[in-house]
C-alpha cells in the first residue's frame, strides 16, 4: 500500500511531464507544506459550469477538495453530481454536447488547459462506475488489461496480485484468476472494477454511486475498503445514501435543483462543509430539509 515509495516517476504511467501534471514528488512535497495545517487542495473548482447542448445542468460550483479525504456528493436526482464528477477526469469530453465553463484545477493546473492530453488525465484519476463493469474476460485479465496497455513495467503477476490486494479481493479470488469475472457476485464484481481502477495506479479515485447495484454487506465491504484506500488516495464518491455519506466521507457537498424560471432548471452547490456539519447544524434549512429526509 505504500505507494509514493513503491516506483521511481519515469516507470509510472500517466505521470510524464508531457502530460503537463505533476510529478509526484512535487505533489509530496506539497502535501509536506502542508503538514500541520488542512490537507492540500487536489481539485480547485472556480464557477464551474456544464451544460448539455447549451442548456445548463449545474452552475456556479465554486470549492475545494482535498488529497487523502474522502469528499461526498449528495442531492436529489437531476441536481448534476453525475456531470460535475465526470468534469473531474474530464469524462465529459466523451459526450459531445456537454460544454464546461470556469476552472477546475487539479493541483495548481488547469485541468482543460490546452496541453493537458485528457487521456492522461484519466490514467491518474480513476473511475469506478454505478454498475460494474468487468470485461468478458477472466479475472487476471480484467487487472492486467489496463497495465499492459499502457505498457507498464513490472511482473503482470506481481501487478495483478497487489491491485487485488488493495481491492481487498485477492483473499477470495486468488485460487481462480484464472476463470471469467462474471462468475463474481456483483460486490466482487464492483471489488474487481476498483482494482483494475488501482492497477493503473490513479492518485483519485472517482466513484459514481458504486453500491446502489450492491446488496448491504458488500456495500459494507466497499466502504471499508475506501476508508483504507483515502490513505494513500484521495476520493470523491456520489451517493444516495445518506447513511454512507455520514460514515465514509470528511467532507460533503450537498446539491439541490433551482427552479430558475418556469420549465427551467438547473443544478447548485447548496453547502460544502466537513460531514459531520452538513449532518448535524447545516448553514442551509435546504441542506437540513434533504439529510432529515423532508425531500428528495
Ligand atoms: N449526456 C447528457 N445529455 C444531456 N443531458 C444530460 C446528460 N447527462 C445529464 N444530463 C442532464 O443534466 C442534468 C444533471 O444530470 P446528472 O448529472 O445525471 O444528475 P445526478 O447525477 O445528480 O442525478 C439533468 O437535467 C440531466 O437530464
Ligand atoms: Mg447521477
Amino acid at each position: 500500500m505504500e505507494r509514493t515509495t513503491s516506483a521511481p516517476d519515469d516507470t509510472r504511467p500517466g505521470v510524464s511531464a508531457s502530460a503537463g501534471l505533476p510529478k509526484l514528488d512535487e505533489r509530496d512535497d506539497r502535501a509536506g507544506d502542508a503538514a500541520g495545517a488542512a490537507a492540500a487542495a487536489i481539485f480547485t473548482l472556480d464557477d464551474v459550469s456544464v451544460a448539455y447542448g447549451g442548456v445548463p445542468a449545474v452552475e456556479d460550483v465554486t470549492f475545494a477538495l482535498r488529497q487523502n479525504e474522502i469528499t461526498a456528493f449528495i442531492g436529489p436526482s437531476g441536481c448534476g453530481k453525475s456531470t460535475l464528477i465526470r468534469c473531474l477526469n474530464r469524462m465529459n469530453d466523451l459526450i459531445p454536447s456537454a460544454t464546461v465553463a470556469g476552472k477546475v484545477l487539479y493541483h495548481d493546473q488547469d485541468l482543460y488547459a490546452d496541453d493537458i492530453d485528457p487521456v492522461q488525465v484519466r490514467k491518474r484519476i480513476g473511475m469506478v462506475f454505478q454498475k460494474p463493469n468487468p470485461f468478458p474476460k477472466s479475472i487476471f485479465e480484467n487487472i492486467a488489461f489496463g497495465p499492459r496497455v499502457l505498457g507498464m513495467k513490472g511482473d503482470m503477476n506481481e501487478i495483478v496480485e497487489g491491485a487485488l490486494r488493495k481491492a481487498a479481493l485477492w483473499d477470495e479470488v486468488k485460487d481462480r484468476l484464472k476463470t471469467n469475472a462474471f462468475g463474481m457476485s456483483g460486490g466482487q464484481q464492483q471489488r474487481l472494477c476498483i482494482a483494475r481502477t488501482m492497477a493503473i495506479e490513479p492518485e483519485v479515485i472517482l466513484m459514481d454511486e458504486p453500491c446502489s447495484a450492491l446488496d448491504p454487506i458488500s456495500t459494507g465491504a466497499i466502504e471499508d475498503l475506501m476508508l483504507d484506500l483515502k490513505v494513500n488516495y484521495s476520493i470523491v464518491i456520489v451517493t444516495h445514501n445518506m447513511q454512507q455519506a455520514a460514515r465514509v466521507s470528511d467532507r460533503t457537498a450537498f446539491f439541490n435543483v433551482d427552479k430558475v424560471e418556469e420549465g427551467k432548471r438547473v443544478g447548485k452547490l447548496v453547502e460544502f462543509a466537513p460531514t459531520e456539519k452538513i449532518f448535524t447544524k447545516p448553514d442551509d434549512t435546504r441542506t437540513e430539509e434533504y439529510v432529515t429526509g423532508k425531500f428528495g
